[in-house]
């Protein structure tokens, strides 16, 4: 499986911390923002890594990370000149991507969760895409799942009267089916490509699967959330 991480969009719910720098490259701890997700990865033995972000920040994600040396993994980076949403930039992987599946993780998602168990099961589904679900106090931020004891029923992107409290949480894995719905769908109401009409495509067909992830996770895309973010890795060690 290969790894894709999008560390596009503006950051505006930051401002004007984010004026003239990317969101993901905001201290989290000891770290900047971006090394989380990387770690995430590279420990569930996913090393072949795909990072989308702006032109703007194009430079400065590179200066920071490089060839992936650093990190026991291989970068490749693609530009996304529009923050036109999370599907559009997933969308920029295809060809990275070629015949494998994707861990596809948002770069402003925090945690200290090991993925490997969720990355071993989603290589034991037959097709389809699994994603991961955590229960949240605050449901009308997040996309939202409704879910019987077996299976998603629907996804509900940021809703005014959530069905339940699992939020459908920025770690998400595809099989190549992926690009042909992306390629398929028009942007929403406010003008995005949405990485939860990509998840209801999958429900269609029935090959939706979740896992529940254990332990602390935030994202860190306000600034209540960012600083919960710090408070969750201040005392940890450095990762790398
Ligand atoms: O954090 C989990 C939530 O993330 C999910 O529950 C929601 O279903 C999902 O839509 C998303 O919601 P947000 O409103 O928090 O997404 P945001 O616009 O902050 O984008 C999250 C990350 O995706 C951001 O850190 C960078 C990347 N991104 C976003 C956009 C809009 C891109 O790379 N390109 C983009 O155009």
């Amino acid at each position: 499986m290969k790894g894709i991480i999008l560390a596009g969009g503006k950051g505006t719910r930051l401002h004007p911390l984010t004026k003239v720098t990317n969101k993901h490259l905001l201290p989290v701890g000891r770290e900047p923002m971006i090394y989380n997700p990387i770690t995430r990865m590279t420990r569930a033995g996913i090393t072949e890594i795909l990072v989308v972000t702006s032109t703007e920040h194009m430079g400065e994600i590179v200066n920071l990370l490089g060839s992936g040396k650093e990190f026991g993994c291989e970068f490749t980076y693609r530009v996304q000149e529009e923050a036109k949403g999370i599907a559009h930039a997933l969308a920029l992987g295809e060809q990275f991507a070629g015949k494998e599946r994707v861990l596809v993780i948002l770069g402003d998602n925090i945690t200290t969760a090991d993925l490997g168990e969720h990355v071993r099961a989603f290589e034991k589904q037959e097709r389809g895409a699994r994603i991961l679900l955590k229960k949240v106090a605050d449901p009308e931020r997040y996309g939202i799942a409704a879910i019987d004891e077996k299976r998603i029923i629907q996804i509900e992107e940021k809703p005014e009267k959530p069905k339940s409290d699992y939020a459908v949480i920025g770690y998400y894995m595809y099989d190549g089916e992926v690009f042909d719905i992306i390629r398929g769908m028009k942007p929403s109401a406010r003008g995005e490509y949405e990485i939860t009409a990509v998840n209801n495509a999958y429900v269609e067909r029935g090959t939706l699967t979740y896992g529940v992830l254990e332990g602390p996770w935030t994202d860190a895309g306000t600034f209540e959330s960012w600083q919960d973010a710090n408070r969750m890795l201040i005392g940890e060690d450095r990762e790398r």
